[in-house]
């Protein structure tokens, strides 16, 4: 008798896609490096902090660059609070499976009351695929907007996804053209059900660069030109986040301290 193979009984699937987090969660990811995630969700980060949020900022990337743009050293323990404004940041860096593990099934319950969880992914196509949350999804161009599609289509039907577009001010795409690359990512995740949004481009500026580079909020820059343009793009992002926790009310002012913009006399070079 001849043996007959048998046929393969695979595991039923656990479903990830009807997971929701266990605090509000927002996700920076991208396919591509470099596409400014990371000054993102810190942005962001400190951003609900000022709002009076008490926010834990994930860096699953294993680098420093979250910590370094927070101001903190690397002889800084490895959990860190900071305050920002009426609120707080607690920064941790961690695995991608130990944050899953805090967001979904353990929750937070050790550091307190967290009003939300943000979390900084590294450049890789998982970055898009955690469930119920509002995933901030960042490309500059061509080549990071193709891989973008295919992150984006492992991205769970319970997760928002927010289009954003990064751009050095010479090769700014015109409203149009953004519009137009909108509509193919949108053909091509197939996303006649789901919840996509975009921000308006946002540039590259020299004093945001500079700011990051020494650790230092960009939130205390003086809002005019370029930077201004920047900083109105996470604003809006922290406008969406905000709704998320409270559905309600506005996410409240930051309270101006740089004097104001002049035109003519402001203008940013470089
Ligand atoms: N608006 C901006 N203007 C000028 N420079 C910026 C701006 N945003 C970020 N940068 C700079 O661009 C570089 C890439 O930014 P960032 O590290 O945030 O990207 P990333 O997507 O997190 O990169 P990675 O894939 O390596 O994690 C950094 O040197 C950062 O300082
Ligand atoms: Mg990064």
């Amino acid at each position: 008798m001849k043996a007959k193979p048998l046929p393969t009984a695979k595991p039923p699937v656990e479903d990830a896609g009807e997971m929701t987090p266990l605090v509000p969660t927002c996700v920076v990811g991208s396919f591509k490096g470099g596409v400014i995630k990371t000054s993102l969700a810190v942005a962001l980060a400190e951003r609900m902090a000022i709002a009076g949020l008490t926010v834990v900022l994930f860096a699953c990337d294993g680098q420093e660059d979250a910590r370094n743009r927070l101001g903190l050293k690397p002889t800084d323990p490895p959990v860190v609070k900071v305050s920002r404004g009426a609120g707080t940041i607690v920064i941790a860096g961690m695995p991608t499976a130990q944050a899953t593990q805090f967001i979904y099934r353990e929750g937070l319950a050790k550091l307190g009351h967290v009003d939300l969880v943000v979390v900084d992914t590294p450049p890789v196509r998982h970055g898009g695929s955690l469930p119920g949350v509002l995933l901030f999804a960042t490309t500059d161009g061509d080549d990071a907007t193709r891989n973008l599609c295919s992150m984006l289509r492992l991205t769970p039907q319970n997760t928002d996804i927010v289009l954003v577009r990064y751009h050095i001010p010479a090769t700014r795409p015109d409203p149009d053209g953004w519009v137009e690359e909108v509509n193919a990512i949108e053909a091509a995740v197939g996303s006649r059900d789901r919840n996509l949004m975009y921000l308006p481009p946002i540039p590259r500026a020299d004093p945001v660069k500079k700011a990051l580079d020494a650790g230092q909020s960009v939130w205390e820059l003086p809002r005019r030109g370029r930077t201004l343009e920047y900083l109105t793009g996470v604003e809006t992002m922290a406008t969406v986040a905000w709704k998320r926790i409270h559905p309600k009310t506005d996410l409240p002012a930051k309270p101006r301290k740089a004097p104001g913009y002049i035109p003519g006399w402001d203008e940013e070079e470089g």
